[in-house]
């Protein structure tokens, strides 16, 4: 147990942290050149929050939160999503007053007790957006073509942008009534939990897992064949406004999502490369959600996609990220005088930000060499009492193995235009 992580969890090492971090600042790059600022919620709310937003009918909620009973005997759950935790935050700070639309953008942990699997994992990576205020199918555009373009930067081809309405609560309601009608010869032979949301909120039936229940949902109708005239204008707008961008779709009328909060639209980008857990990004409209939470009413829409996802996805498709750069140079000294000129040279070199390693270890001169070399340093150098005595020593380029004795004092100037070069 003390040396290995929780299932479901893994490190990352610093190995790869190149890559989140590359990925990450292209998602915070192009956020801000769509307007969006940062946010950064707790990790942990209040359980009512998700239970009221996220909704007590889903499996996130049903299933798979992680709850608990902090010491003054509240109960707490580590998110599972962003959405609500930002939501929660636009009302409390009163957001609402500030010229609308808020545009906000998360790098967030969530974390969901679920099945392991390759892409599947209990504590999860998501970027996300939230955008409030806009109702326009504008705004869905918007969002979708944030996360086209960012597809598009980070070279990623051929994820498939799916596509449905699944209306507003007028429309839901009177599709409520047709699914109960068209299920009711069926439910008995379907899955407790199914059975349960027949009456409190049978669209979720759609989305349920179980082999049985999929079969018996298969022919059932759809919402985007039942949604009203506003909704399905809204729709309409959004097609629009996608094709005049040029941003391919496909309309998936099986999409219904996993979380309540959904109104009108709902997209996913999923991929054929990594599995079962394709779906790399998932997002919709949720006009109601503010309200729901205690706000104001306001629109609202957004995504979150999944970290560890998209990384899946750039390796099947052999997308290469650049590598951290290596250190600059390595010091090393032979001797005490001479280890404290490399005291003062690496701080000189540092503070002009020059990446500089020097020993540490008292190692021998063959082993430092050895271990510089390792390192995949541009240059090296090494220091004894001779060279402290002459003030100059020998810079080797590790790339041609060429030396050239220089004047210690113009170290740091000639490091200074390598780099710059
Ligand atoms: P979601 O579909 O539940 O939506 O999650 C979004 C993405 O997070 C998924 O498409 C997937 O890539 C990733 N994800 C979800 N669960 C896991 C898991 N167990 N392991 C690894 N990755 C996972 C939301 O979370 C909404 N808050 C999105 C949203 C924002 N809608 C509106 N605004």
């Amino acid at each position: 147990m003390l040396t290995q992580a929780p299932k479901g969890t893994k490190d990352i090492l610093p190995d790869e942290i190149q890559k989140w971090n590359y990925v990450g600042r292209r998602f915070t790059e192009l956020c801000s050149r769509f307007g969006y600022k940062e946010i950064r919620i707790p990790v942990f709310e209040h359980t009512e929050l998700f239970q009221r937003g996220v909704g007590d009918t889903t499996d996130v909620v049903q299933k798979e939160m992680y709850t608990f009973e902090d010491k003054g005997g509240r109960s707490i759950t580590l998110r599972p999503e962003g959405t609500a935790g930002v939501v929660r935050s636009y009302i409390e700070h009163g957001m609402s007053s500030l010229p609308q639309p808020v545009k906000l953008f998360y790098h967030i942990t969530a974390y969901r007790y679920e099945k392991m699997q390759k892409g599947r994992y209990r504590e999860f990576n998501q970027f996300g957006v939230e955008l409030f205020g806009a109702a326009d199918p504008s705004a869905d555009a918007e969002v979708i073509s944030l996360l086209s373009l960012y597809f598009e930067s980070l070279g990623i081809k051929n994820l498939s942008l799916n596509l449905n309405s699944i209306g507003c609560p007028t429309c839901r309601k009177a599709y409520n009534e047709l699914l109960k009608e068209y299920l009711r010869d069926k439910i008995d032979h379907m899955c407790e939990t199914c059975q349960d949301r027949y009456n409190r909120n049978p669209m979720r039936i759609i989305d349920c897992k179980e082999d049985k229940c999929r079969n018996y949902v298969q022919e059932a109708p759809r919402l985007l064949d039942h949604i009203c005239d506003e909704c399905r204008s809204h729709f309409e707008g959004l097609t629009r406004k996608l094709s005049a961008i040029g941003i391919p779709y496909v309309i998936d009328k099986s999409i219904v999502r996993g979380l309540d909060y959904y109104t009108k639209t709902v997209f996913e980008f999923v991929s054929q490369n990594i599995g079962t857990q394709g779906t790399v990004c998932g997002g919709g409209r949720y006009d109601g959600l503010v309200e729901i939470c205690g706000g104001p009413p306001t629109p609202g829409i957004g995504f979150a996609l999944g970290v560890e996802r998209l990384l899946l996805e750039m390796e099947s498709q052999n997308i290469t990220i650049p590598d951290a750069p290596n250190p600059d140079i390595y010091i090393g000294a032979i001797g005490d005088s001479a280890g404290l000129v490399c005291e003062k040279l690496a701080w000189q070199l540092r503070s002009k930000g020059i990446s500089c390693i020097k020993d540490i270890m008292g190692r021998s001169v063959k082993a430092q060499m050895k271990y510089a070399d390792k390192l995949g340093v541009r240059f090296s150098l090494i220091i004894g009492d001779t060279e402290v005595e002459s003030n100059k020593a020998a810079l080797r380029d590790m790339k041609t193995g060429e030396t050239k004795d220089i004047h210690l004092d113009t170290l740091i100037d000639r490091l200074v235009k390598n780099k710059n070069a």
